[in-house]
């Protein structure tokens, strides 16, 4: 039985799929401080212009640059495989396929992204990079794309990840970058917050903060801001993940896919799987698409869709998102690259238009997942993955009390060999769930009071 399903290099997909030229209703533009959409030249000094193009882009199709083919097929196309051993050990008439991002040598889908931004800032004549980062996925992969560019690298890690997971730091090392802990006391708003609250685990919301802070102050203006999740240009990136699975899912037979599900943090992963395959649903598919978050950071789930700022100093424009509020300190879960207020705008619109449908999971039930799956399929995978594996798990027994022969899909975003920590926590009965209170999130929620809405724009074809 074949179980493993290869493309060639030459099948790699040459376009990007921008999600933003299908959505029934379109997207609604970012805002500045007064309250106006933004014009693409405010986020000049964020950002370089060939990628706010891109970040603005209505075009369907975007053609991946020659280099950029070259450097993603050092392990692109990756493999997609089916979980033959989870099916039977759950005993499921599902069929269960996933894509390995796990292959990237960052260990993750985020070098997809990377890559593309490092050489779009090189060309445009950038010579350093800042970033933030939570589980240090991202920060490895950014610092890999600038080794492989020749860009130097500055990432300012999250505090409770930089202690947990020590090696990513190595990782970042390695390859040549500088790699922090946030808050630091090398920026005005990493200081700010220290002077708070000196114990604080920090959060993707405040390094981002100190990240853009630290390219828009660096007077030589060869400095740029990279973002790993988020932004649209992120998720057209990241869409070669799901437009090979389509290939993929051909090879191996199936006509059709039931289910197709990925972990969310900043939404990356899962738009990048599932958004090609958006498509097929608004023209007429029958999919059930599931972006799944921790119950201890529930933006999809219990957070509404408002204008906020993607980081806790204001730095970043108001984005139309579901958002828990740029103040919100997630509890200090392992899955670190979930631990994020906001969402991606494009995520975000699909979910109001019902085309997605989040899920919420607790640590645990994620954790049991991890070690069911690396007690049949053998792979340890990372924290933030188990979530979309938890959530597989649950729709195989659904398939299972329903006797229906499901195909489900999910990406497994990377492994966990930097995350061992929060497995021998788990495995000694150290961790704990966590879930927010309502007055918790309504507290959190009143940090975007007298800030503009947007409108909440759906077909209710969904
Ligand atoms: C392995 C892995 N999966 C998922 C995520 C979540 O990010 P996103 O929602 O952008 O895919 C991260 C973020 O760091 C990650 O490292």
């Amino acid at each position: 039985m074949t179980i493993k399903f290869f493309l060639d290099e030459k099948e790699m997909p040459k376009q990007w799929y921008n999600l933003a030229a299908d959505l029934p209703s379109p997207m609604q533009p970012p805002l500045g401080p007064d309250g106006k959409p933004i014009s693409p030249d405010m986020l000049a000094p964020v950002f370089p212009m060939n990628l706010i193009e891109q970040e603005v882009s209505q075009e369907r199709w975007i053609d991946i640059p020659e280099e950029i083919m070259k450097l993603l097929s050092i392990w692109r196309p990756s493999p997609l495989q089916r979980a033959v051993r989870l099916e039977q050990a759950l005993g499921t008439p599902a069929r269960i396929y996933f894509k390995n991002e796990s292959v990237s040598p960052p260990g993750s889908h985020k070098p997809n992204t990377a890559v593309a931004q490092a050489w779009y800032n090189k060309q445009f004549g950038i010579k350093r990079l800042t970033t933030e980062t939570g589980a240090g996925q991202w920060g490895s992969a950014l610092a890999f794309a600038c080794s492989l560019i020749g860009l130097e690298c500055k990432v300012y890690m999250v505090r409770i990840s930089f202690d947990q997971k020590p090696f990513r730091k190595v990782m970042m090392h390695t390859w040549g970058a500088e790699c922090i802990p946030s808050p630091s006391t090398d920026t005005k708003a990493g200081q700010e917050v220290l002077d708070r609250d000196p114990d604080t685990p920090g959060s993707l919301g405040i390094a981002i903060s100190e990240a853009i802070e630290d390219a828009v102050t660096d007077e030589t203006g060869k400095t740029r801001y990279t973002l790993g999740s988020v932004l649209n240009h992120v998720m057209l990136h990241q869409t070669v993940i799901g437009l090979e699975a389509k290939k993929q899912l051909k090879l191996a037979g199936e006509k059709n896919v039931d289910v197709i599900i990925g972990c969310a943090g900043g939404g990356s992963n899962f738009a990048g799987l599932s958004f090609p395959f958006a498509s097929d649903k608004i023209n007429g598919a029958k999919i059930e698409i599931i972006p799944v978050e921790p119950a201890s950071c529930p933006t999809l789930t219990r957070a509404p869709f408002v204008y906020d700022h993607g980081d806790i100093a204001k730095m970043t424009p108001l984005l139309p998102m579901h958002s828990l509020g740029h103040d919100f300190v997630p509890a200090p879960i392992h899955a670190g690259g979930l631990r994020y207020h906001g969402m991606s705008p494009l995520v975000s619109q699909g979910v109001v238009e019902g085309l997605f449908t989040p899920m919420a999971i607790q640590q645990l039930e994620c954790f049991e997942a991890a070690l069911m799956f690396a007690r049949t399929e053998g792979m340890i995978i990372a924290p933030e993955t188990s979530h979309a594996v938890a959530a597989t798990i649950r729709k195989a027994r659904e398939a299972k009390e329903e006797g229906k022969e499901k195909v489900i899909l999910f990406n497994l975003s990377g492994h966990g060999l930097m995350d061992l920590n929060g497995y021998e926590s788990f495995i000694h009965g150290k961790l704990a769930d966590y879930v927010p209170t309502q007055e918790e999130v309504e507290r959190a929620l009143k940090v975007m009071n007298g800030y503009p809405r947007p409108e909440i724009r759906k077909t209710g074809k969904w």
